[in-house]
């Protein structure tokens, strides 16, 4: 499968940004770990970061016919990004929405995700293994289809 793994704003301090949330590990270590993870599957990983919200739209459009799925963590958009929420929409391509925190242990805006309605379905307090829960929820469906 060819993956799309989108993370939105801040998720470039990975490793810097309050690690006694979101870990000790640097964005570039999630996308090496993600790509090994793909490559270990037979798939390819692309990692794609933005901090402004049309990149990441952009992101999406282009993923149309692309990519087989996309993982996305969209930071803070999640709690409020009706353009995003209508880009994964307008695409035809299934995605799964991941938080490395578990966003219903913190602060009551967190709970709220504007976004996911548009997923397949939302994973989070998992850390990086999140995004790899999401990838093998991906490849298990795919193996099914392809099932005789
Ligand atoms: C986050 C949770 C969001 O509430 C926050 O704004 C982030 C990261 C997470 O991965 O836990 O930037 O999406």
């Amino acid at each position: 499968m060819k993956f799309l793994i989108l993370n939105g704003p801040n998720l470039n301090l990975l490793g810097r940004r309050e690690p006694g949330i979101y870990g000790d590990d640097s964005y570039e270590s999630l996308c090496r770990r993600l790509s090994a993870f793909a490559a270990a599957h037979g798939s390819t990983a692309e990692c794609f970061q933005s901090n402004h919200e049309g990149a990441l739209i952009d992101a999406i459009h282009a993923a149309d016919g692309v990519y087989d799925a996309i993982v996305f963590n969209p930071g803070a958009f999640t709690h409020y990004s009706y353009a995003l929420l209508d880009a994964l929409k307008a695409v035809d391509v299934p995605c799964i929405e991941v938080h490395l925190s578990n966003v219903h242990q913190r602060e009551e805006f967190r709970h709220k995700s504007v976004t996911a309605p548009a997923c397949v379905g939302q994973i989070c307090g998992l850390g990086f293994y999140g995004y790899e829960a999401a990838m093998g929820y991906f490849l298990t469906r795919a193996g099914q289809k392809e099932a005789p």
